[in-house]
């Protein structure tokens, strides 16, 4: 499973990466704004980081609009995979940039049909918002899993990246789907790392180890 970090915050980021463990970046217009920083300033020094795939999304709605925010984002770094939503326009203008070989990241996707006319597109990515499903009573996981078949059914390459993770189960789900990228809030990464197992087992061992040493020192 490849693991992305679905944020802005370049000192998450950081950390992440510094662990050994991520693979890539999402932002959003959402995650962005809460930065305080210029947007394609930030987008470079995320890739710069992570050096692996960045999603940064457009704003316009148009056609036209979409196409021209693209191809300027894939100019501030190799890394740089364009976000654009799934609405008519967005198909169109992924269609364009795939086939100009800008990476896309097919973003706001909340349907296994929609994700086929991604894939269709030819999008590198396509984003299934689990956590807002479940947000309106569905269970947001159960597209994935549809997804995953339709794409194996007809060979398509575009990978799915597990999106609007909430908590560490989800990431369970997805890999037990087979799901290929989980991109999640940096907190939960972090809750991956926990279990209270561990954390009793390490101290046992490491007062085991003091009681050891301290009969070693005596016998001496
Ligand atoms: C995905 O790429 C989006 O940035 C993100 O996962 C949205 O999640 P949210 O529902 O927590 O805003």
């Amino acid at each position: 499973m490849e693991i992305f970090l679905d944020t802005a915050n370049i000192e998450e980021i950081r950390k992440g990466v510094d662990w050994g463990i991520v693979d890539g970046v999402t932002t959003n217009p959402t995650l962005v704004s809460k930065e305080n920083a210029i947007f394609e300033e930030r987008i470079k020094e995320i890739c710069e980081v992570v050096q692996g795939p960045v999603s940064a999304e457009v704003v316009s709605t148009k056609y036209e609009g979409m196409v021209k925010e693209a191809e300027a984002l894939a100019k501030l770094s190799e890394f740089v995979v364009v976000k654009i939503p799934l609405i008519p326009d967005g198909i169109k203008a992924i269609k364009t940039l795939s086939k100009k070989g800008i990476q896309t990241n097919a973003t706001l996707v909340f349907s296994p049909l929609q994700a086929l006319l991604a894939a269709k597109a030819g999008a590198t990515y396509v984003s299934p918002f689990i956590g807002r499903m479940d947000d309106i009573g569905n269970t947001g996981m159960t597209i994935v899993g549809e997804i995953m078949e339709i794409f194996d059914n007809y060979g398509y390459n575009t990978k799915v990246i597990v999106a609007s993770v909430r908590h560490p189960q989800h990431v369970l789900e997805a890999g037990l789907i087979g799901a290929h990228v989980v991109t999640m809030p940096f907190d939960v990464l972090e809750k991956m790392f926990k279990h209270p197992m561990t954390d009793i087992g390490l101290e046992r061992f490491l007062q085991d180890w003091k009681k050891y040493q301290d009969y070693m020192a005596n016998k001496k």
